[in-house]
């Protein structure tokens, strides 16, 4: 990596990353970024998925004491997981502050990392919040607490299809959580991300033009108070950042994909937190295999409820499928979708997938679990028009088999794959030097140098 100041010139910025891998990959990107345009890394992790320093030698890593139960980590409650964080991390951030408080120009936390603020406060010392997900994400996150306030929840399951009032395209089953009469820990957490007062600016990792009135609405309505620089998408302005994966990459793949003709593979990917059901996992393999086409398929470790997957998948569907399907444990994604061999992307719609399939001009077959993942996937359907979505509570076979072809090979998915292509033109305009998204981080940058 090339050092663009000398050390002399450096000040150090303290990151604090949500330890979770859709969470780690855009703050370890902004982080190479900064690092090249001048400034010194701190990186303060949790002891819980916590990144090999080994991979990124030019940042410092401390540790922040989580004191997660082992019995808290199995549960996969992500919701208990934050809170317990938020909770028991701040006195040895605090420690970690005393420390590099002469040398450090500001903090930069994940929004779901909201009890950075009060520490960098206490200390002095301004804070930056990075969001994660999309604004439109934001916007309908707000709506539902809004909601909620107002005792317009459960809503009636008949009205789940129509629209929310003012959130065009999106419908009521859309919205980012589930929508229960309890505030759920979810909740808490969101009222709390969203209730940070004292930050200096906030860093999204979206793209004004893709949702552009939402990008006003933020601007002028809700986040009127502090500059937003928004910088996505994010995975696209440190192309030397090393892996940040927590599951080691499984490279055989890219072989594979050699072998392909150009635009016939589908990847199949649902990140980093989805669940499925073995069910599921039949109807998604069977489906995938009935529609002939070659296909890349993420199955990852502990993804399956009840069992690890790979009994039935690796052995039995792999020697079914042959040649036609490569089934790895972990993918390097970024490099996937940039390969001329994949012409369609299997999604759970998380909103770092989403900015990597557009970036790369793939358009996408949505199939949503959770969170902001079900709005990502209605703009990507309905907004952008780079995509379709499997409907239906159950997953089906016929209805996979289906899709995939309709996706694939034709015209519909031709049509879609021709306007993701049209996003990745103008993402690539946004990266270029007086594009919006690198001016975007030069004033970032210098905002930064100004503290
Ligand atoms: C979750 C939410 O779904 C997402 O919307 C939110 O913004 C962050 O938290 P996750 O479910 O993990 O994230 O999905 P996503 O946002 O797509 O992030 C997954 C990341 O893992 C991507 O950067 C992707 O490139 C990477 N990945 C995924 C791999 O590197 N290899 C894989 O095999 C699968």
């Amino acid at each position: 990596m090339e050092k663009t100041l000398e050390i002399s010139k450096r000040r150090r910025l303290l990151l604090v990353p949500c330890p979770y891998q859709g969470h780690i990959n855009p703050m370890l990107h902004l982080a190479t970024y900064l690092y090249q345009n001048g400034f010194t890394i701190t990186i303060a992790q949790t002891f819980f998925n916590s990144i090999d320093p080994n991979h990124h030698p030019y940042f410092t890593f401390v540790r922040l004491n989580d004191r997660l139960s082992n019995d808290l980590i199995v549960s996969l409650d992500v919701a208990s997981v934050l809170l317990a964080i938020n909770d028991n991390c701040k006195t040895s951030l605090e420690e970690v502050m005393a420390n590099i408080v002469e040398d450090v120009v500001c903090v930069i936390h994940d929004e779901a990392m909201y009890f950075c603020e009060a520490v960098a406060s206490g200390f002095g010392v301004r804070s930056l919040v990075v969001r994660t997900t999309s604004i439109a994400a934001c916007i309908s996150r707000r709506v539902v607490l809004q909601l909620h306030a107002e005792g317009c929840l459960p809503i009636i399951q008949g009205s789940m299809e129509d629209e929310v009032p003012n959130l065009h395209p999106l419908r009521f089953k859309d919205l980012p959580f589930s929508v229960h009469s309890d505030i759920s820990k979810m909740e808490k957490i969101i009222l709390k991300m969203y209730s940070i007062t004292t930050s200096s600016a906030v860093i999204w990792n979206t793209i004004p033009w893709l949702e552009p009135s939402e990008f006003t609405q933020i601007k002028t309505k809700i986040c009127n108070q502090v500059p937003i620089f928004p910088i996505g998408p994010v995975h696209k302005i440190s192309p030397t950042s090393s892996s940040s994966s927590l599951l080691s990459e499984d490279s055989t793949c890219l072989s594979w994909l050699h072998k392909q003709p150009p635009n016939s593979v589908i990847y199949v990917s649902l990140g980093s937190i989805a669940l499925l059901t073995n069910q599921e996992l039949q109807e998604m393999a069977w489906g995938l295999a009935n529609s002939n086409q070659p296909f890349l398929w993420v199955v990852r470790p502990g993804s399956i409820r009840g069992s690890d997957g790979t009994g039935f998948v690796l052995k039995e569907f792999q020697k079914k499928v042959g040649d036609g399907g490569c089934i790895v444990g972990w993918a390097p994604q970024r490099e996937v979708l940039a390969h001329r061999a994949i012409g369609g992307f299997w999604s759970h719609c998380g909103w770092n997938s989403t900015l990597e399939s557009l970036s790369e001009g793939v358009p996408m077959l949505c199939r949503p679990y959770s969170g902001d993942q079900r709005g990502n996937s209605r703009y990507i359907s309905c907004v952008w028009r780079v995509g379709l979505t499997l409907e239906g509570h159950e997953l089906n076979r016929n209805e996979v088999e289906k899709s995939v072809k309709k996706l694939m090979v034709e015209e519909e998915g031709r049509k879609m794959r021709e306007r993701a292509m049209g996003f990745k033109r103008r993402i690539e305009d946004s990266l270029r030097e007086g594009g919006s998204c690198s001016r975007n981080l030069k004033e970032l940058v210098d905002f930064i140098i100004s503290f």
